[in-house]
């Protein structure tokens, strides 16, 4: 039985992944002489501020060429431009669909956890007035690994008390479908079937996600 839903922010919830990808290409361009592209960006969503460096890095055949305390640098440097675009985020940022989908959530009475690899999740959160739908957000400073390990699913599941078997899991990145399905749960993607084809269930954009349909594909996945 459908017991509950845990959630990623990032391109889901609102469009901050545009954000995080103007903030690394400026940072990239400028620091490192590397000059990313959208593809490269897929790669990025869902992984640490640190991974995602170190995937651009791989990228541009610089992995071995910064110390520690440079890549400390870098990484703060993208995370001051990243906040500097998100300090007037508004309401009016949450994607299509969204605000209804949380809703309808809610009406029914399944508890719902964030499980966001971004430290400034519950910053975006409060700008976006959506705190009270989330009884427990992950702070990813306590993981050990990131997505695509189910680490942080499995978290988030633990603090509104789901068995994982019963949870469902809605995300924009690769990794984290990965991560979702690696815990058990079922994972419902939102996004192209090229990027996301490994879904339990694929919706186009936020505008389309539908619990009716959530519940219906996952009780036929679960008989
Ligand atoms: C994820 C984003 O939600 O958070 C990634 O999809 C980002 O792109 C990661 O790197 C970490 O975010 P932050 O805000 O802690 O740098
Ligand atoms: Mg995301």
């Amino acid at each position: 039985l459908l017991k509950g839903f845990v959630f990623d922010l990032d391109g889901i919830i609102t469009d901050t992944a545009k954000y995080h990808y103007a903030a690394w290409k400026r940072v990239a361009q400028d620091e490192l002489g590397i000059t990313i592209n959208p593809a490269v960006n897929e790669h990025l969503k869902g992984v640490s501020r640190m991974d995602s460096l170190n995937v651009i890095l791989k990228f541009g055949h610089k992995e071995n060429a910064y110390t520690d305390t440079e890549k400390a640098e870098f990484a703060s440097e993208k995370n001051d431009l990243y906040k500097s675009l998100i300090q007037q985020m508004t309401p009016d940022d949450i994607l299509p669909g969204i605000a209804d989908f949380l809703k309808a959530i809610t009406a029914k009475g399944y508890p719902m956890a964030l499980a966001s690899a971004s430290r400034n999740a519950p910053f975006i959160i409060d700008r976006l007035q959506l705190a009270e739908y989330f009884s427990a957000i992950v702070d990813p400073a306590t993981l050990t690994k990131g997505k695509p390990d189910p680490e942080i699913f499995e978290r988030a599941a633990d603090l509104i008390h789901l068995p994982y078997a019963e949870t469902v899991g809605i995300e924009d990145a690769v990794a984290g479908i990965e991560g979702i399905q690696a815990a058990g749960m079922f994972a419902v993607g939102v996004g192209s079937p090229d990027v996301l084809g490994k879904a339990d269930l694929l919706f186009p954009d936020t505008a389309h996600l539908n619990l009716a349909q959530i519940e219906t594909a996952f009780n036929a996945a679960r008989k």
